[in-house]
Parts: structure tokens; sequence; C-alpha cells
């Protein structure tokens, strides 16, 4: 069976990952997968969720499954998160959730519902968009459509060219929305535009699959709310995945959401009845260990304080070391203009790198950045950015 098998591409997020790894140089730097690292370069465990753990841990009294839809308090504890205390769509009922391994699961279950309850919708990504999504809505059998996004002359959003595209999206398909620091590009809709948006697909009758992945990293935890809370006053249905990968650091815990939002509670529960089957199919019910730290957090009014001021803490460091960036690059006389990076939010930028000058910085510098130019600002530190920002300067 084995022997015509052909080695695969390597992922172009967690690939260079593994190149990373191998790769002997002490100064080597990694700009790829979106990961957080403190001032030293290293992922902490957040002192919250260490401390939930120990609680988790004396707590724990059973291995028995999960229900198919996960730990009941997790799930009452993300759509909090994701609408604030005591929003309509909470006292009403009509939002369902389910934990799920990660975002990625989260997406995946989306993909499976979607294409088998609805097969006839199309799911449109923007452009460009996070290299897994096409990989993960083709994989359930999706077929995957561009809508613009990005405009390459001002490296920020072509908001005319976005809501063309949402015109031209047929009634019934999906669109798939960044909630808040878009990935790749960190370029997000201001509230008023996101309000258009959101009247475009009520008139349209297009189903938003809302990416929520980085809640916390641009503004904080309510503030980032704000396109998410537009969108819902103006549209009654939608999809929403989220991850306490990056807000947590709960990277490897795979702790996830897909969360229904429908027009009633009963609504709520038929659609998550197909969802239930999807998750039976797939992996049975979640692991357990990621959600019983966020429900401990987020249910102890003290530990929530204190997560709130550790996310503030990721938050500002990403944002002072964009603005160190900048600086140093055009400290070193780098004429290109790179001062959009500024103005973004989360993890992500847009370089403008091409893929030739990645390829050189990987080569020659051992400085790992994904092929489309997309940069981790928070893979940067006050250490490394002087050896950074030269080898950009030798590229450019
Ligand atoms: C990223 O975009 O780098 C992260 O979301 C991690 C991943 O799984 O790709």
């Amino acid at each position: 069976m084995f022997e015509k098998v052909q080695i695969a591409p390597p992922d172009p997020i967690l690939g260079l990952t593994e190149m990373f790894k191998a790769d002997t140089n002490p100064d080597k730097i990694n700009l790829s997968v979106g990961v957080y690292q403190d001032a030293q370069g290293k992922t902490p465990v957040l002192a919250t969720v260490k401390e939930a753990e120990k609680r988790v841990l004396e707590k724990e009294n059973s291995k028995g499954y999960l229900p198919m839809t996960g730990e009941p308090m997790y799930c009452a504890a993300v759509q909090e998160l994701l609408f604030g205390e005591g929003h309509e769509i909470i006292a009403s009922k009509r939002a369902a959730t389910a934990q799920c391994p990660g975002g990625t699961g989260a997406l995946r279950v989306a993909g499976d519902y979607l294409h088998t309850v609805h097969p006839q919708a199309k799911i449109w990504l923007s452009n460009p968009t996070w290299a897994n999504h096409s990989t993960i809505f083709a994989a359930a059998g999706m077929k995957c459509e561009k809508y613009d996004y990005r405009d390459p002359a001002t490296n920020g959003l072509d908001f005319d060219a976005m809501c063309a595209s949402i015109k031209a999206v047929p009634e019934g398909d999906v669109i798939l929305l960044h909630g808040c620091c878009h990935n790749p590009t960190g370029i997000d809709p201001t509230p008023e535009q996101w309000s258009v948006i959101a009247d475009l697909l009520a008139e349209r009758g297009i189903l938003p699959l809302v990416d929520f992945a980085y809640q916390g990293l641009a503004a904080g935890i309510e503030e980032d709310r704000a396109g998410l809370q537009i969108l819902t006053k103006k549209v009654k249905q939608m999809l929403i995945c989220s991850s306490f990968s990056k807000n947590f650091g709960l990277y490897r815990e795979r702790t996830g959401a897909l969360t229904i939002v429908a027009d009633d509670s009963e609504q709520a529960s038929t659609v998550m009845s197909q969802v239930k089957l999807r998750i039976r199919y797939n992996y049975s019910n979640p692991p357990s260990h990621g959600g019983q730290i966020v429900a401990t957090v987020l249910g102890d009014k003290a530990l929530r304080a204190q997560w709130i001021e550790e996310v503030a803490d990721i938050r500002n460091r990403i944002n002072e070391m964009r603005h160190l960036f900048v600086q140093t690059l055009k400290g070193k006389g780098v004429e290109q203009d790179f001062s959009t990076i500024i103005e973004q939010r989360g993890m992500f930028s847009f370089s403008g790198l091409t893929k030739e000058q990645v390829a050189k910085l990987r080569e020659q510098y051992s400085i790992y950045i994904v092929d489309s130019g997309r940069i981790n600002v928070a893979g940067m530190t006050p250490d490394n950015m002087d050896r950074l920002c030269e080898a950009i300067k030798s590229v450019l």
C-alpha cells in the first residue's frame, strides 16, 4: 500500500516551526507561527493558568468522558466572554456552544456541519486569510471563494472593494470574518465599517462565521467584542469559532469552541443536535483540561481580574515591539515605509517582504517568516530587534 505514497508538502506555518527547531544557529529568530513570546523569547504559562491547574487537579475526581459538547461551565464562560454578562443572546438562550479542540477544531466542526446540512453553501474567505482556512473548509468538502480585503497600495483595508465583493455573494452562502486581529494582516474594520458589513449581510441573507481567536490582543477583552456586537445587533443567525490558545496561552491544550447564534433557543438546540453528530463522527467529545482551566479562571473574580492584567501585558508588549520595529528600521536608514505596522492589531502584520526576501532571511540569517511576508510581531524582543532589522535592511 505505502510504496507509491509521495511526500506531502510541509505546512506553510507549522512546517517552518519544524525547520526552526532543526536550525542550529544560536541567533535564530522565529516570526512564523502565531505563538506569543515574552521579552526573553519564552512562551510562558500564565500565572492564572498555573493557579487554576492546581485547583482543577485537586478537585478532579473522574476521567470519564465529557458530553459531546464539552463542559457546560466552560460553554457558559465562552458565551459570557463573547457577548458580555447578561447579554440578550445569553438571557434568551438563543446561543448554543460546543467545546472544541482549539479554534481549528471548531472551524472543522463548523465546516462539517455546513457541508452536510447546507450542501449548497459556499464559504467566502478574505484575501488574504489564515493559510489553514481554505484547507480546513476544502477538507470538509466546501467550496471556498475569496472576497477582497487588503489594499496592497496602502497596506490597509480596501473597504470599497470588500463591500463590492460582499454584494456579489449569493444568498445562503457563508462569509468568514475575523472578529479582531485579522490573521495575517493585522488590519481590522472600524466600528462604522462593521456596521456597513452587518447591514450588507442582513440584506443579502449571508451567514457570518466569525473566527474569533485573538480576543483581548487588539485593545482589550471588552473592546475587542465591538465588531461582534455590531454584527449581533443586525444579524440574527451566525456561527462563532473561538479559541483560548492566544489569550490564555493554552496552545497545546486545544481549547476552543463553536457557538451557534440562532433566532431562538429551540432553533439553537436543533442546529446543535446536528453539530453534535459531526463531533461524534470526528473526535467524539473534547479534551477536558483546557476547558476546566478557562472555566476556573473566568469563574473566580480575583483570578479573572488577574488574567485581564496578564492579557494586557501580552498586548502591550506586542504593541511596544511594533513601535520599536518601525523605529529601528528607520534608524538604520531603511527607506521602505513600514509605518502601517504600528496601526495594525494583534500578533500579525503583513511586512510587504517578498517570497524571495523571506527565503534569504531564512537561509542567510535563520530568521523564519511565513512565505506571504506575514510576521509574528510577538516573536520580536528588544534583544533580537537589532539583528532582525539589520537582516531585513540587507535583503530589501
Ligand atoms: C498562526 O496563524 O500562526 C496560528 O493561528 C497558529 C496556527 O495554527 O497556524
